[in-house]
């Protein structure tokens, strides 16, 4: 055979070659120890010097060609390998999880993000400050000295001594009214914040927890008056239980912070022996307000002869219980799925005002 003839069967060979195997099979036949292209390169051993410089280059070209053309059909094969594979195994990443193993928001965040809705219409920004604080800011600037019982009634978790932050005592905050401070000292008025976020005190029973969550208001501006509290108040309540026969009772009260302090009751009906929010056959506290104390805008150094402002407090567990019926607040905290899945919110239903806060 002429080493054309032999170039051109082979050469035919790889391109018939349909799978890797058959592939391999004609590079031994070419190419391996008995191969017709190995024998040809032995004659070269037997062969003059002239004829060798001939013969050589003719050859080794075609053991080049054949094994350039071998390396290309193998990657060719191999990708068009890969491109089934990967054919078979394609997924639609659009389409939902056959299973559905989705999750479902805790009503704490249920409740915080239909709160931070409703006060965004009424323009108030989210603020947020530290769950350690220390005692200036959770006491002290808050009008709460070293003395005052108040600090007692807050049954505060304490850091040890040797903890303490630039001479400073730490402690776990008792409430998110030292947002209040941070905001008052980071940013001139107007004010207008909501702070929600955890809180903590040393206290364990059906309605009490070690860690619970509160949300706090603040509003600071020139001419503020109880009038501005208790229209916001009103306004706030009604989007929230998604009445508008909620009835506000406001009593006078004291915190330290505000004066005059306005405790604030919602009127509920009994509808087949259950409180149901709305009228006034019963009334249950919701909140803690006032308008805040001068000495607290003098502690962050605005001048309380140009400003004036309200604040509020409440718990957002207890709102979540009242508008959505738990009543231990224990089992907030449980993580028990069961409870999830019961009082839990679809991750896709987030609150609008348009479509209704509530889920
Ligand atoms: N910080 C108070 C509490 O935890 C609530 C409150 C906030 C009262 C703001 C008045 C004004 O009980």
């Amino acid at each position: 055979m002429t080493l054309e003839a032999l170039q051109s069967e082979t050469l035919a060979a790889i391109a018939a070659a349909d799978s890797l195997d058959a592939l391999e099979a004609v590079r031994i036949s070419a190419l391996g120890k008995q191969g017709s292209i190995s024998a040809l390169l032995k004659t070269l051993g037997q062969m003059s010097p002239e004829e060798r410089q001939v013969q050589g280059p003719i050859i080794n070209g075609l053991r080049e060609a054949v094994t350039a053309d071998l390396a290309a059909r193998k990657a060719e094969m191999e990708s068009a390998a890969l491109d089934a594979k990967l054919a078979t195994e394609r997924l639609d990443m659009t389409l939902p999880a056959p299973e559905r193993p989705m999750g479902s928001i805790h009503p704490v965040s249920q409740v915080m993000d239909e709160l931070a809705e409703i006060f965004a219409d009424l323009g108030f920004a989210v603020a947020e400050g530290p769950e350690i604080e220390d005692d200036w800011h959770n006491f002290t600037a808050l009008n709460i000295p070293e003395t005052h019982p108040a600090r007692a009634m807050h049954d505060t978790f304490y850091f040890p001594n040797q903890m303490a932050v630039d001479g400073k005592a730490m402690l776990l905050r008792t409430h998110t009214s030292p947002v209040q401070i941070r905001t008052m000292m980071n940013q001139k008025p107007p004010i207008r914040i909501i702070a929600p976020g955890r809180v903590y005190r040393s206290d364990s029973d059906a309605t009490h927890t070690p860690m619970f969550h509160q949300i706090e208001g603040l509003v600071i501006d020139k001419g503020i008056h109880l009038g501005h509290l208790k229209w916001t108040l009103e306004t706030f309540l009604k989007a929230f239980f998604e009445r508008n026969d909620v009835v506000l009772r406001l009593r006078p009260s004291y915190f330290p912070f505000t004066e005059p302090s306005v405790e604030v009751d919602v009127g509920y009906s009994l509808v087949n022996g259950k409180r149901v929010i709305g009228g006034n056959e019963g009334w249950m506290e919701v909140l803690g307000s006032g308008m805040v104390h001068p000495r607290v805008i003098a502690n962050c150094g605005l001048d309380p002869q140009e400003y004036q402002g309200f604040a509020f407090g409440t718990g957002v567990d207890r709102l979540a219980m009242l508008k959505y019926g738990m009543d231990d607040l224990r089992a907030f905290f449980d993580g028990d799925l069961r409870w999830l899945k019961h009082y839990g919110f679809s991750a896709l239903d987030v609150p609008t005002l348009s479509a209704g806060v509530g889920a």
